[in-house]
């Protein structure tokens, strides 16, 4: 037995395998229920006492090298075919990044435009009460703006509204704090209006307010003139036509030529080729006198803009609905 025994050893340390079921063929042979280790143990009974201690402790050593073998070589032929199986020659897979909203883009470059001006950016909330929405900036009491057609009130107090626009940020900008003011506020504003391609009931807007002493028109206009140039280009046209807003006097609504169509007219830009990107104009007296500025020593001028029509006319988006959907196929574009 002890002879049978060595011969296992001898092969055990001689054995190679070149694949895994080789390995599994020769760990049935030696370890498995029926194999030469468990058959060598099966017979140890028969073995004189005087030889057990000699035998048994060959017969340990000899499974003992087997498990040994069996696991060394197993580990051995999985790391090569690792090996194998990593080509380095494959490009990396690609990685899948989310982007930012493309409303999100936007707005950052824009207030990017507005902070190289010395803009500071304000932030207010979404719901509002009917003084820093409609009473502080000069809208009479009977101002259809105020009307459920356009306003979301809160239900159980129509003092409480959300807010139609983010001049009521300025309200607030105006009761903290003393001019100059220079403050541009971006956010998200509700109105009720149905949803069509051209409007929806909750879009985004950046308003600007800047006040100080010997604050003109001129001034107004050469800002909104830098900031059309640096989002749209040198060749977008703008033109400003007269308009009409409580808070401002005199007020005006600046269009720039409507990209999509060239200005042939579109269903975008209502067939005129012109696409209203933003109202502006002088601050009301009243407004600065009714925050608490001498309207006598400092003047302001404001505007506003919807970020959902700029970012329709950068991209060539057709339909402002694509902005709400968060379809991945639309986002990933931008
Ligand atoms: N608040 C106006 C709006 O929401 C935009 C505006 C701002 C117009 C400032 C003039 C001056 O439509």
């Amino acid at each position: 037995m002890l002879e049978k025994i060595n011969a296992l050893l001898n092969e055990t340390e001689s054995f190679m395998a070149k694949t895994q079921s080789e390995l599994e063929d020769f760990r049935i042979k030696m370890l498995s229920k029926k194999g030469e280790v468990s058959t060598l143990f099966n017979e140890f009974k028969n073995v004189p006492n005087e030889l057990k201690k000699e035998v048994g402790q060959a017969l340990n050593i000899l499974k003992n090298k087997a498990l040994d073998k069996i696991e060394h070589l197993r580990l051995a032929l999985e790391s090569k075919e690792e090996e194998v199986n990593f080509d380095l020659s494959l490009t990396a897979y690609p990685e899948l990044k989310g982007t930012r909203h493309p409303l999100s883009q936007v707005r950052n470059e824009i207030i990017e435009v507005f902070t190289r001006l010395g803009y500071v950016i304000s932030e207010g909330p979404e719901i509002e009460d009917d003084w820093h929405v409609f009473s502080a900036l000069n809208f009479p009491p009977e101002h259809p703006a105020r009307d459920m057609q356009d306003t979301f009130f809160i239900e159980k107090n129509p003092d409480i509204v959300l807010r139609t626009h983010t001049s009521s940020v300025q309200v607030r900008v105006m009761d903290n704090q003393k001019p100059p003011i220079r403050t541009i506020s971006p956010g998200r504003v509700f109105r009720n209006e149905a949803i069509s391609a051209r409007a929806h009931c909750i879009f985004h807007q950046i308003e600007g307010l800047y006040i100080d002493k010997n604050v003109s028109f001129a001034d107004l206009k050469q800002t909104l003139m830098y900031f059309a140039k640096e989002i749209f280009g040198n060749q977008t046209k703008i033109r400003l036509r007269p308009s009409y807003f409580p808070f401002t006097e005199p007020s005006a609504e600046m269009d720039i030529s409507c990209s999509l169509c060239g200005g042939k007219g579109c269903n975008v830009c209502k067939h005129t080729g012109w696409l209203e990107i933003l109202g502006c104009g002088m601050v009301d007296p009243n407004v600065l006198e009714s925050n608490g500025i001498d309207s006598k020593v400092y003047t302001g001028f404001a505007f506003g803009m919807g970020i959902e029509r700029m970012t329709m006319l950068k991209y060539g988006i057709k339909d402002l609905r694509r902005f709400f959907e968060n379809d991945v196929r639309f986002l990933r574009q931008f």
